[in-house]
């Protein structure tokens, strides 16, 4: 059973479901609007019959392009997966080892995707990514996802731990409640200049120190263990999180048409422009386009 330790600053954004794997599609009902809403649910019911014992097993240091794999199951047969097939390639897996995962991750698809679409039903998917997290994490640094280059698609995103160790995260304040505390802290020259998905790495570094090596900010945060076969979703754009421990997981990272989210203005970048124009309503320090 997963187990989540709460911090009384923070908001308490976690939920559970009582979704199973067994659930007819029909019955299962859509997640968009709490998931939107920054809430991380949790699905306890949720089992797929993973082959732990095959992940946690499997020595990813030796074939390093194995740590981390893109996929792109097609709709009508999760087992065409050209994608997939070129990573495992360039990856130089052995035959035995190549077969194996493509059986294992095959069967993970039957069984989780059709769940994952019943729980975004709403969405209209517009690329069908997949990462295989194969690699040990340890202490990140605490963030929400920022990019380099903006990205105009929403996305949703279901996590799946597969190894036989708990991921161990840690979550701390959402974007809105970053921007709402820490934002005074951006210079108003620094608001006007940025666009929205730097203004989110702007944020990051103000509110926890930003780069990958900074990980000792004073922050409060939640202590999420996920155990073997948990099962989880969150907007990571919007709720702050560090690994502080894991192994091996999958996020089913679909991109999303941003006009079919249930409310199009929770998509990551409205909350910099929000922001951004909430800013520079004040006395104009530096001129302001239009
Ligand atoms: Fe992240």
């Amino acid at each position: 059973m997963s187990a989540i330790y709460k911090h009384p600053k923070l908001t308490d954004y976690f939920r559970k479901s009582g979704v199973t794997a067994a659930m007819p599609r029909a019955e299962i009902g859509s997640i968009i609007r709490p998931y939107e809403g920054g809430q991380v649910l949790q699905f306890p019911h949720l089992d797929f019959g993973i082959d732990h014992e095959f992940w946690a097993g499997l020595k990813t240091d030796d074939i390093a392009r194995l740590k981390k794999l893109s996929s792109s199951p097609s709709p009508d047969d999760p087992s065409h997966d050209p994608v997939l097939d070129r990573r495992l390639a360039e990856a130089n897996v052995p035959g035995g080892l190549k077969r194996k995962l493509r059986r294992e991750i095959t069967r993970l698809y039957e069984r989780a995707l059709p769940v994952y679409e019943a729980l975004f039903s709403g969405y209209r998917f517009t690329r069908r990514q997949v990462v295989w997290r194969l690699n040990t994490i340890h202490n990140e640094n605490m963030h929400v996802d920022t990019y380099v280059e903006p990205f105009e698609d929403h996305f949703a995103r279901l996590f799946i731990n597969l190894d036989d160790q708990p991921r161990i995260w840690m979550t701390s304040w959402t974007l809105d409640q970053m921007y709402a505390q820490f934002g005074s802290h951006l210079s108003r020259e620094l608001v006007y200049a940025s666009q929205p998905n730097d203004l989110h790495t702007a944020i990051n570094a103000t509110t926890f120190g930003g780069r990958s090596t900074v990980w000792w900010d004073k922050q409060p945060r939640h202590v999420a263990y996920f155990d073997p076969g948990a099962v989880w979703a969150v907007d990571s754009r919007q709720v702050s999180h560090q690994i502080f421990y894991g192994r091996r997981a999958v996020s089913i990272d679909f991109f999303v048409d941003r006009d079919s989210m249930w409310k199009p203005k929770r998509h990551y970048l409205h909350t910099a422009v929000r922001f951004r124009s909430r800013t520079l309503k004040g006395p104009k320090t530096v001129p302001v386009a239009g």
